[in-house]
């Protein structure tokens, strides 16, 4: 039951028993003018013309030709709207409906598909940072929209552990000396060598002095490549070392996922699609899609109009593009592979092992055409059947106060931990405020979920400031505001000498909280749709906002009729599940207290 979708189908059938055009067109709005009117719908203003008529004979036409209904209030008002106020008997059954409902009245999407996440990416050896937050925020909440919404769904981590860090790392690790017991010759058993000296801070100094030196150091990078070439080739000792320096990132990484509430169905990464490697690149040998270039093989992607040559000022100008697309690089010039192969072959694996419907993958919105290249790629060899959706859901950067990518005060990189450490002692100094101390698992649900609403709230491809003190407000659009709201919720419910009955609409304020799950019920699918939660966050906040002026301005604990009083707990209690659910898509842990 959706009031909209009822006044939609009123208003076609009058539109069509008038014989007026243009029904399938037809659209209902919520209201901008609430004081007015709940719905409205500027039909007439649009097809008048056409129909050689005024705006507002049409809209009477047709508001005339509606048979009168309890529910329903037409109106017409100049110069052609049509207004609708919804009754508050509709409103109290519609409540009494998504009470009873076991998706809380959020209508599931027609056609149920199989849809695969792809987020997180991790990346082993790799030290975490604050740039890997949004993908598994973005990816977690999508995910569990997608199965609210009545899909079904899968997520990967895709760990990024096939690539030039891994031969970087492993190389750095035996210059300075501490693999000198995997490369002595008479060792043969190399899983009984001891790790104690290889730690995750000595990973986390060994990769970045590694990554500096590459740049400056030609020899140095041509022997990384080289080590990556071998853990790619399962080559020992560098496959042994390199899975024990994976064993021990993963285990760190798995840790701070669940920080953020994310999960994988999955733990795999690129390496497992090394088996469907050789098999991707002969499909596009074999279908004649792959030539040679300087040693390595590419794939032309670009279309007509795209990555088009501007003519260089001087000789030693690069080479720039109109359009850029430049060719999918799917090996390498030392026959290694790249980060293209490794997804195609991950495709190709994904559709063996699964064959979902879309798959869809969540990251920064640099990588952009890296996707748009393997999409292509995949879709001109047949990896990707032409039924299979695609879809990168690229995100824009988490930047500081000052407009720039989050940085330290010294200008260095912030890791992933700090972030989630600060938000965790910025909660605890608000709980203290509030008298409570020492809950550290609180003070996280809070922390992470204020970071999270503050980032969800944004459309997904647009920059946002990380701004703590506004994030961690108890008092606004904010994670925080709206667990506040579930709380105080809870301790009405708990102090109530009654048990919640059925919704019984009958003031103002009542009638703006159901007209708010109304539109926040309408929102999922409005984020189904765009890949993005910020309609969702926004609905959230106006429901807890619309409560929080219904328990300033109405009795609830005190009220004398118990009918009454029970009809008013059954709203609390409708707006906490309602609440909880938002909550629980957007990854956000509820609080009992606060
Ligand atoms: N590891 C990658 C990175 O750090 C992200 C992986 C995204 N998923 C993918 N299938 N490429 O950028």
């Amino acid at each position: 039951m959706d009031l909209k979708n009822e006044i939609l189908k009123k208003l076609v059938k009058s539109v069509n028993d008038c014989n007026f055009d243009g029904a399938g067109s037809l659209v209902v709005t919520f209201s901008n003018r609430p004081d007015l009117c709940d719905f409205q719908t500027n039909y007439a203003l649009i097809v008048a013309k056409n129909m050689g008529m005024k705006p507002i004979e049409v809209a009477e036409k047709i508001v005339e030709n509606i048979e009168k209904s309890e529910f329903f209030e037409f109106s017409v008002v100049a110069p052609g709207f049509i207004n609708i106020k919804v009754t508050d008997k509709a409103l109290s059954e519609f409540a009494n409906f998504v009470k009873a409902d076991k998706n809380l009245g959020v209508e599931q999407v027609e056609k149920k598909r199989f849809v695969f996440f792809d987020y997180g990416g991790a990346n082993v050896a790799k030290e975490l940072h604050v740039g890997h937050l949004r993908s598994p925020i973005i990816g977690e909440a999508l995910k569990r929209l997608h199965a609210v919404m009545g899909d079904k769904v899968l997520a990967d981590v895709h760990l990024g552990d096939f690539g030039l860090q891994m031969g970087l790392t492993v190389l750095q690790l035996k210059e300075d000396g501490y693999l000198d017991a995997f490369f002595d010759e008479n060792v043969k058993d190399y899983s009984k060598i001891p790790m104690q000296d290889i730690t995750l801070d000595l990973l986390n100094d060994e990769y970045p002095k590694a990554s500096k030196r590459k740049d400056v150091d030609k020899e140095f990078k041509k022997m990384a490549d080289l080590f990556t070439l071998y853990i790619q080739q399962h080559k020992e000792p560098y496959f042994s070392i390199y899975n024990k320096i994976k064993d021990l990132s993963v285990a760190e990484i798995r840790e701070n996922y669940k920080l953020l509430n994310t999960t994988f169905d999955l733990y795999l990464g690129e390496s497992d699609a090394e088996p469907f490697i050789d098999e991707t690149i002969k499909i596009f040998v074999d279908k004649n899609l792959a030539r040679e270039s300087d040693g390595a093989l590419v794939v032309d992607v670009a279309r007509d109009g795209e990555h088009i040559p501007i003519p260089k000022k001087s000789e030693d100008e690069p080479q720039r593009y109109k359009n850029p697309m430049p060719p999918a690089i799917i090996k390498k010039y030392n026959g290694g592979d790249l980060y293209a192969t490794t997804d195609l072959a991950t495709i190709l694996m994904r559709n063996r092992e699964y064959s979902p419907d879309e798959i869809v993958y969540i990251t920064d919105n640099r990588q952009s055409v890296h996707f748009e290249q393997v999409f292509r790629c995949s879709k001109l060899a047949g990896i990707s059947p032409e039924k299979q959706k695609l879809t990168h859901v690229a995100f824009g950067t988490m930047n500081g106060r000052d407009g720039k990518p989050f940085k330290t005060r010294e200008g260095g990189v912030v890791r992933y931990k700090d972030v989630i450490n600060l938000l965790i002692d910025s909660a605890e100094k608000k709980l203290e405020e509030n008298g409570i101390v020492g809950d550290k698992e609180l003070a996280r649900r809070i922390g992470v979920g204020a970071m999270k609403f503050g980032d969800l709230s944004n459309v997904v491809g647009t920059d946002y400031v990380f701004d703590m003190d506004k994030f961690m407000s108890f008092d606004g659009k904010t994670g925080p505001y709206i667990q506040y709201t579930i709380a105080r919720i809870n301790s009405i419910l708990s102090k109530a000498d009654a048990q919640p009955s059925e919704v019984d609409v009958q003031n103002l304020e009542e009638r703006k909280i159901v007209l708010a799950i109304l539109k926040l019920n309408s929102s999922y699918n409005v984020c189904y749709e765009n890949y993005s939660l910020n309609t969702l966050c926004l609905a959230t906040f106006d429901l807890a906002s619309a409560f929080s002026t219904y328990y300033n301005n109405c009795r609830i604990l005190s009220e004398k009729d118990v009918k009454r009083k029970k009809s008013m707990l059954a709203v609390c209690l409708l707006v906490k599940n309602c609440l909880e659910k938002a909550l629980y898509t957007l990854g956000i842990d509820s609080v009992e207290k606060m």
